[in-house]
Parts: C-alpha cells; structure tokens; sequence
C-alpha cells in the first residue's frame, strides 16, 4: 500500500537521483589515458578436436547418438564379462564378449583416425582367454584393454560432450513482441542484465519510485525470452517452469517490497531472482554455450 510518507520519498528521492546524474558528468583526462596492462607469464594449455567426421554419428547428422550408446554398450559389455568370468558362466561370458568385441571394433569403422588407439592384440587375448575357459586371465586382459579407453577419453571425452551434446546457443533467437523482430541471444541477455541493472542501481540509491518503473522491462524481456525455451525443451517442461516459475514469483515479491520503500529487503529479494533465474539457467547454458563458442 502506498502511504503520503512513502510518496514524499518517492519525490524526494527522485531528485536526489537526478543531482547525482549531473554531478557525475565531468571525467578526469587523466583517468581516460590508457595503463599498460602488467605483463605477467602465460599459461595455456591445448585441446585436441575430434576429426570433423564424427558429427556422422552424433543428431542432426545422424537420427541417433550412435557414438554415445555404443560407449554406454561397451561399458556394459565389460561389466557383464567381469561378472560372468567371476561366476564362471561360460555361455553368458562368450555371449558378452562377442558383443564386446564387435562394437570395440566399430570404433575404428566409425573413425578410422582413431583406431590407434585400439589394443587389437589385447582383443586377441580376450577370445582365446574365453574359448580356452582362462576366466581368471579375464579380468587383467580387460584392465589392460581398459586403458584404451582411458586414452581416448583423456584425449576426447570433455570436448566431444561440449562438442557434440550441449545446447547449442549460438544461432538461438528470441522474438521482440513489439517489432516482431528475431533478436540474437547476447543481445536480448545485454539488454536482460541492464534492465536488471537499472532496478538495483534505483534500490542502491533509494529511488524506489525507479526501481518499481524499471521492473516492467525486465518482465517483458523474460517474458520473450521464456517464449524461446520451447524451441528445444518441447516435451519436458519443468527445468524451464522451475526458472521461469521463479521469477513469476519474486518479480511480485519484489514489487511489493519496493511499494513498501524496503530497501534492504528489495535488495535481498532482487539477489534472489539473480541467482534463481539468471545464475541457474547460467549453470547449465551460458558455460556450456560460452565454452563451446571458444572452440568452434
Ligand atoms: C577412440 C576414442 C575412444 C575409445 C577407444 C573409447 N571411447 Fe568411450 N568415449 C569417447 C568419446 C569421444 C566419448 C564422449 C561421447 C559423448 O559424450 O557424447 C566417450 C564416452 C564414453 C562413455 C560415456 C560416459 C558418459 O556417461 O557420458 C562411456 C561409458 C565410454 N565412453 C566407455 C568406453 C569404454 C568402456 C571404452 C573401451 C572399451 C571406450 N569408451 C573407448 C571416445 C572413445
Ligand atoms: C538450444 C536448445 C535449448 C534452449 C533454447 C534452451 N535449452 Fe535448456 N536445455 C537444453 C538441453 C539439451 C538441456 C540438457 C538436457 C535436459 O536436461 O533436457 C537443457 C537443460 C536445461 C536445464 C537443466 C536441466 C534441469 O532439469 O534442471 C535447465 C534448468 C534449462 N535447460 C532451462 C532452460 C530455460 C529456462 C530456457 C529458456 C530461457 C532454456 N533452457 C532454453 C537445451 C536448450
Ligand atoms: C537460457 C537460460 C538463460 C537465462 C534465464 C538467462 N540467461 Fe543470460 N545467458 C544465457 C546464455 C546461453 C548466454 C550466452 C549467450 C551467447 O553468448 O550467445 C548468456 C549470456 C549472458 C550475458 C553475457 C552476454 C554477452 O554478450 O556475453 C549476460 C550479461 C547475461 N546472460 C545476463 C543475464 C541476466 C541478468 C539474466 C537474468 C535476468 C539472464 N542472463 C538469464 C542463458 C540465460
């Protein structure tokens, strides 16, 4: 509820703000002149790409992740031979490991640049362990075999997920609902985290007359940008509800607390929006896309 003190403040407030905006204005030459940025010793470091054909085998490419579940039928297979070499089940042991063996030697059909890094003799031991009933042998030859496919995933791994398997962000667009107009997604999160700016600026300085006004840009603007979610989060809409759902509940909050001139619990509030809604969507999205932009 808005009291006669509370809009006295208002006014008040607002020129305060205002005297600050003028007084601000002259800046030193002396502060514009450029300093040498301290040299300092360099560290890098370098990432191998995976050969370009290997988007064969990965969406859009391809209808499905076939590297992926050929790793996770190959961690399987190993799994399953380990066990029924312990248990000595001979019939299950040389069913794994024919399967074992088949999609081992897909890697090298998939990418001949990689096969390398396969342990073919290695693959010779394990059928003759099998046939000639070696189970004790087995577990050895799979940790040696194992060690294949440590190297390529230390060579690999990291980079083929980022690569291959995060969300592209890139070409996303976002629609301004007054032009119509498709926006890229560093400008609609440029114009997103000034808005957001301008409320905390306005809270900082008491202007919380401001502070409320400056609200409504930033509704709208998750409002558009919520619209582009669906884009690739088409059947499962919960990760989306749970941040978006978010700021539709402090976006009020925080208003009230503006009308009511609170200024440490507004800021509080706004904190929380931040990390709920910009930080979480951050975690996921913006290292990944970021990441991945540095590589490409
Ligand atoms: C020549 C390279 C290469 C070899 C050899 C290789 N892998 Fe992989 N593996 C990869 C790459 C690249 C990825 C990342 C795939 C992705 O994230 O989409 C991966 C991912 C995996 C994953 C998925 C991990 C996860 O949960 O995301 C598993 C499991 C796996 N590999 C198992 C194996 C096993 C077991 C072997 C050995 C028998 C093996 N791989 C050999 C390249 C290799
Ligand atoms: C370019 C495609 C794409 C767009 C656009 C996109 N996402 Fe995602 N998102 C993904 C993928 C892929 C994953 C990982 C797989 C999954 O969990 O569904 C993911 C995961 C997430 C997660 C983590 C998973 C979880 O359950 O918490 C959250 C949160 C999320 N997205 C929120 C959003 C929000 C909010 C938007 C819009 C503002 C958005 N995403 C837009 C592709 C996208
Ligand atoms: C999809 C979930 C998502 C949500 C929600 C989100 N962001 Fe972002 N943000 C991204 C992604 C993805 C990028 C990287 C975009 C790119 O570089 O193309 C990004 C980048 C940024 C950047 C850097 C822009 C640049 O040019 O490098 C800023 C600043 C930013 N976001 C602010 C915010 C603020 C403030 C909020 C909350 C009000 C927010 N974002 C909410 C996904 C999100």
């Amino acid at each position: 509820m808005y009291s006669r003190e509370n809009n006295r403040g208002f006014l008040i407030s607002g020129l305060i703000c205002l005297a600050g905006m003028i007084f601000s204005g002259s800046v030193l030459a002396e502060q514009l002149a450029e300093k040498a940025v301290p040299s300092e010793t360099q560290r890098s470091i370098t990432l191998q790409l995976p050969p370009k054909n290997l988007a064969r085998w990965y969406k859009p490419e391809n209808k499905r992740q076939v590297w992926l579940h050929t790793m996770f039928r190959l961690r399987r297979e190993i799994l399953a031979m380990q066990d029924y070499a312990a248990k000595g089940q001979q019939e299950n042991l040389k069913k794994w490991s024919d399967k074992f063996i088949k999609d081992y030697l897909s890697i090298a059909q998939m990418m001949p640049q990689w096969e390398k890094y396969l342990f073919k003799d290695k693959l010779e031991m394990l059928q003759i362990a099998v046939k000639s009933q070696q189970n004790k042998q087995i577990s050895l030859i799979l940790k040696k075999l194992g060690k294949s496919c440590m190297h390529c995933h230390d060579d690999y791994q990291t980079i083929t997920t980022l690569l291959y398997r995060s969300a592209d962000f890139s070409q996303q667009k976002v629609i301004n609902r007054q032009t119509q107009e498709a926006v890229d997604y560093d400008d609609v999160m440029e114009h997103l985290s000034n808005a957001v700016n301008r409320v905390n600026i306005a809270i900082k300085d008491d202007c919380f007359d401001t502070a409320l006004e400056n609200i409504k840009p930033v509704k709208e603007q998750l409002a558009a940008l919520s619209g582009s979610c669906s884009n690739c989060h088409k059947k499962d809409n919960i990760p989306v509800q749970r941040i978006i759902g978010a700021a539709d509940k402090l976006l009020p909050e925080l208003e009230q607390q503006l009308k009511a001139g609170d200024k440490s619990q507004s800021g509080r509030k706004l904190g929380e929006f931040a990390v709920k809604v910009c930080a979480r969507c951050h975690a996921i999205h913006r290292l990944s896309s970021d990441l991945k932009s540095i590589l490409e």
